[in-house]
């Protein structure tokens, strides 16, 4: 094939390199030292630096193939996947960049040489077209007189809605950050047709396609109001790499590249379909390349940041693999096929597929669990729809109980028509935030927004009390300059040996004191860089400037210590025991007990957690020192240390590790053996949420309390039952068995008693026009005995008419049978309904079976007297029907 995806892009590099430019790698997908972006989403982003300050620029002129994602932030395709031609997730973007070197002439003439000149692209002159920012007449002049463009092909763009610089034509990195005017070149596929380009924004995916973005980078965004121009120009260019291999390989949609035709081929043939210009099949080929380049990025599908677009783009492409008839996982076994066979330039992919495999399969499995339900519940809500829009409830109720991510709950009502209350889904969504806080004893008083621009040094890990000097001191979120006997407030110091709460483990507690001073410290947390100490002061005073003493709480500290250590345990223990797609999803480590989050999506049976319990207390048995080191993060990878890689790391890091058994990379304060855990026992195991496991877990006294408490309801069962423990099994299979018999026995007599009675009602049948009315009163009688009993008397008199009220208390139950044969004339839900009207109760039911209650009753015969009344009126008519 001519003009292959990998042959252009060479190309495009070499081109550039020929002009002076150096060529680099693609910076990582996971913007570096930049928290204005989410992902990388065009090639300039790692250049950042360069632009705003050349300066610090390493280069003059550089040309790049770069990675690139489009979902959340201010560049966002992800709804248009699927539904345009030319839309991605994921893409290359090809750039040539210049740093305060070449402007916006020589930019255009390289531009325009590559696209046309016979040795490089060689397209059609005819076919290109061109906008430009409405006030840029240099631009315009540069196409016009030396490029030599027909005037007709130049489309002057200006600004929307008044608003400056808001414009197709003024190209914006984010929020903030470098940004500049921009001409942009289109191509146009239908030459035939005589297109008006001053509609061409109309016409823009159809026929007229973005090719290629050049920007004159000139300003600094630095707010939303605030633009300020740059000391120097540089130019910043992007051209998507699907696109220019469409036109060059001149097959109108991206999907129909060599890559792409390639990667959907491979997924039909999982799915029923075998119509390749399907919509979720290009959706599915989209996505699952995002996945791959994610989650080889160290990003894993979670609730929040990163992990959630990557969790919401595989929940989006299940969704669609499941319309195409895919009901088995199937994600992770296109990841092989795409390293193998269409990843040439993505070397680095090799070796990696087991990880991205593994992390695949686990949300796809986890996923599939709920999206049936989920759809079926969603379609159920959009038949019922009537003013065609579904409620904020329904949505979250999808996105809380079975993981749809808000937008696959979107795409799903978007093609069918139906609007969505987002509004409301975020009250909802706010609501529950809020329940979800309340109670937690964890923020208690971290709703304190306190931004203080300074530093404390924790040095806590090796001493339980130092002496440290008073930086600030804040009571109810105002900074004040001393804190009084009976205040609460929180204090703030050079340095401290209490630790804050964070990963996972508590804050410390303990006391601050200076002479006969003295802070109690109910809690420690982090605010910025600093550690704030919230307590209250019992006797005395403190100041800002004035020195103090830290002392913890040995005792609660040892405790955390030793369940911070077990966690590791239990962390390597369960990978052990359950395989390496154990992931660590989240943990709380108290000084009564341990919580341990993790992605499994299988049942784990109790034979698991008695190994797990086993090998960690084989661990502690061992006594091994638990070690504490400083290394490199480079290093500390090498030594498979576990870690959640898609958090942030300084460049050291710190490592705890217990043998080989367990490598950590963690900030907590860990006890220095494992023997001193003494003993660890697993008290709970649940599932926190689809594919999410959660064990709680107590160690040393804990654990032996936890075990005495067991052994005295042991105790106590066998003193109840009469016999030791170790004959449990076989006394309580006796004792069912017994229950059983005597259950079958009182059945026996139950029937005998029934049907006892019915002899004794049957006396109060009275004769109504022709059938057969029964009304009686039961004090505190067995419900099922008076069901049972109103079937009996059914199939004995096949034209009768039962109503029995049980009066238990002050509480009056009614149940009324009609025989089928009278249904067409009067119903036993309708003499329920006359029961409810007259005592202001409740029931229901159906024509020949129902029943009801109240408590308001008053003169019952009077309203046994009005249904009698009712019940001979519907006869009546019916012996008139007869008549007639
Ligand atoms: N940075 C420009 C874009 O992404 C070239 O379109």
């Amino acid at each position: 094939m001519k003009n292959t995806t990998n042959e252009i892009r060479k190309k495009f590099l070499q081109f550039f390199q020929n002009k002076g430019h150096t060529i680099l790698p693609s910076s990582s997908l996971i913007p570096k030292n930049d928290s204005t972006l989410l992902f990388t989403n065009a090639g300039m982003n790692q250049f950042k630096d360069f632009f705003l300050n050349p300066k610090k620029k390493k280069y003059s002129r550089v040309t790049t193939s770069q990675r690139c994602l489009r979902t959340g932030g201010k560049h966002n395709d992800l709804e248009n996947v699927g539904y345009t031609e030319r839309h991605h997730t994921f893409f290359e973007m090809l750039g040539n960049f210049s740093f305060n070197d070449y402007f916006k002439k020589e930019a255009i003439i390289y531009a325009w040489e590559l696209l046309t000149s016979e040795k490089w692209f060689n397209i059609d002159k005819n076919k290109l077209w061109i906008s430009v920012y409405q006030n840029d007449e240099e631009t315009y002049e540069i196409w016009l007189n030396i490029i030599k463009v027909s005037p007709k092909h130049i489309i002057k763009i200006g600004d929307k809605n008044n608003c400056k610089y808001n414009s197709e034509n003024f190209w914006q990195m984010g929020e903030t950050g470098p940004c500049g005017p921009c001409t942009e070149i289109f191509y146009n596929y239908d030459i035939k047709k005589n297109h008006d380009f001053s509609k061409f924004l109309e016409n823009k995916n159809e026929y007229f396609i973005e090719i290629w973005n050049i920007v004159f980078i000139e300003y600094n965004r630095v707010s939303s109001k605030k633009i300020i121009p740059l000391k120097y120009k540089s130019i910043d260019t992007g051209m998507g790499l699907e696109r220019i291999a469409s036109v060059l390989q001149n097959v109108k949609s991206n999907y129909k590249i060599d890559i792409f035709k390639k990667l959907i081929e491979k997924i039909s043939y999982f799915s029923k379909t075998t119509n390749l210009n399907n919509i979720s099949l290009k959706i599915i080929s989209d996505h699952i390349r995002s996945c791959i380049f994610l989650i080889y990025e160290n990003v894993i599908p979670s609730n929040e940041y990163r992990g959630y677009i990557l969790r919401r783009i595989i929940r989006r492409m299940l969704r669609h693999a499941y319309k195409i008839g895919i009901k088995k996982n199937f994600f992770y076994k296109i990841v092989p096929y795409f390293v193998e066979n269409i990843s040439e330039n993505f070397n680095f992919l090799k070796g990696k597929e087991k990880k991205i495999k593994e992390i695949l399969k686990i949300e796809e499995m986890q996923f599939s669990e709920t999206l049936e339900k989920g759809l079926k519940i969603l379609n159920i809500e959009i038949k019922k729809a009537s003013n065609q829009e579904i409620s904020g409830n329904t949505i979250f109720y999808l996105y809380d109980t079975f993981g749809f991510p808000v937008d696959l709950t979107l795409d799903i009502c978007r093609e069918k028509g139906i609007k969505v209350d987002l509004n409301s889904y975020y009250l909802e969504k706010e609501k529950q935030k809020k329940r979800s806080n309340i109670g937690s004893k964890f923020y208690k008083n971290c709703n304190q927004i306190i931004n203080i621009n300074d530093t404390c040094n924790f040095e806590g890990y090796k001493k339980n009390t130092i002496k440290a000097l008073i930086k600030h001191i804040y009571i109810n979120k105002k900074s004040v300059s001393s804190i009084s006997e009976g205040e609460k407030g929180i204090i703030f110091l050079d340095k401290t040996c209490f630790y804050p709460e964070s990963g996972g483990q508590i804050g410390d507690i303990g006391k601050l004191h200076y002479k006969s001073s003295c802070f109690i410290v109910e809690n420690t947390k982090k605010y910025g860089n600093t550690i704030g100490h919230i307590g209250k002061v019992i006797i005395g005073k403190f100041e800002i400037n004035n020195f103090l003493y830290t002392k913890i709480n040995k005792f609660y500290r040892n405790q955390i210590q030793i369940n911070h250590s077990a966690t590791h345990l239990l962390h390597a223990a369960l990978r052990q025991v359950l395989g390496n797609i154990v992931t660590q999803k989240g943990s709380l480590i108290t000084n009564v007990r341990l919580r341990f989050d993790f992605s499994y999506p299988n049942i784990i049976r109790l034979s698991d957690i008695q190994k797990i319990e086993n090998i960690v207390n084989e661990e502690i048995c061992k006594n091994n020192l638990i070690k504490v080191q400083y290394c490199s993060l480079e290093e500390a990878k090498k030594t498979k240390a576990m870690a959640l890689f898609e958090n942030k790391y300084d460049a050291i890091v710190r490592v705890i590790s217990i043998k080989k058994f367990s490598i950590e990379l963690c900030g907590g304060t860990h006890t220095s053996r494992t023997g001193n855990i003494g003993l660890f026992k697993i008290i709970e195991q649940s599932s926190v949420s689809s594919g999410i496991k959660r064990i709680e877990a107590i160690t040393s006294s804990q654990a032996i309390n936890f075990l005495h408490i067991k052994e005295n309801e042991i105790e106590n069962i066998s003193t109840a039952l009469k016999t030791k423990s170790i004959n449990f099994k076989e006394k309580i299979n006796k004792l069912i068995t017994q229950v059983k018999s005597l259950e079958t026995q009182v059945n026996i007599f139950q029937e005998k008693e029934n049907t006892y009675q019915v002899q004794k009602i049957i006396n109060n049948i009275e004769n109504i026009k022709g059938v057969k009315l029964l009304i009686n009163i039961f004090n505190n009688y067995n419900h099922k005995s008076l069901r049972f009993m109103i079937d009996k008397l059914k199939k004995d008199f096949q034209n009768i008419i039962i109503i029995f009220i049980n009066k238990n208390n002050n509480h009056y139950n009614i149940i009324t049978g009609v025989t089928k044969n009278l249904t067409n004339y009067l119903t036993a839900l309708e003499i329920i309904k006359i029961f409810i009207k007259h005592t202001n109760g409740k029931g229901g039911g159906k024509k020949e079976i129902a029943e009801g209650g109240s408590f308001n009753i008053i003169n019952l015969s009077k309203i046994l007297k009005i249904i009698k009344l009712w019940v001979t009126l519907k006869l009546e008519n019916k012996k008139n029907h007869v008549r007639e």
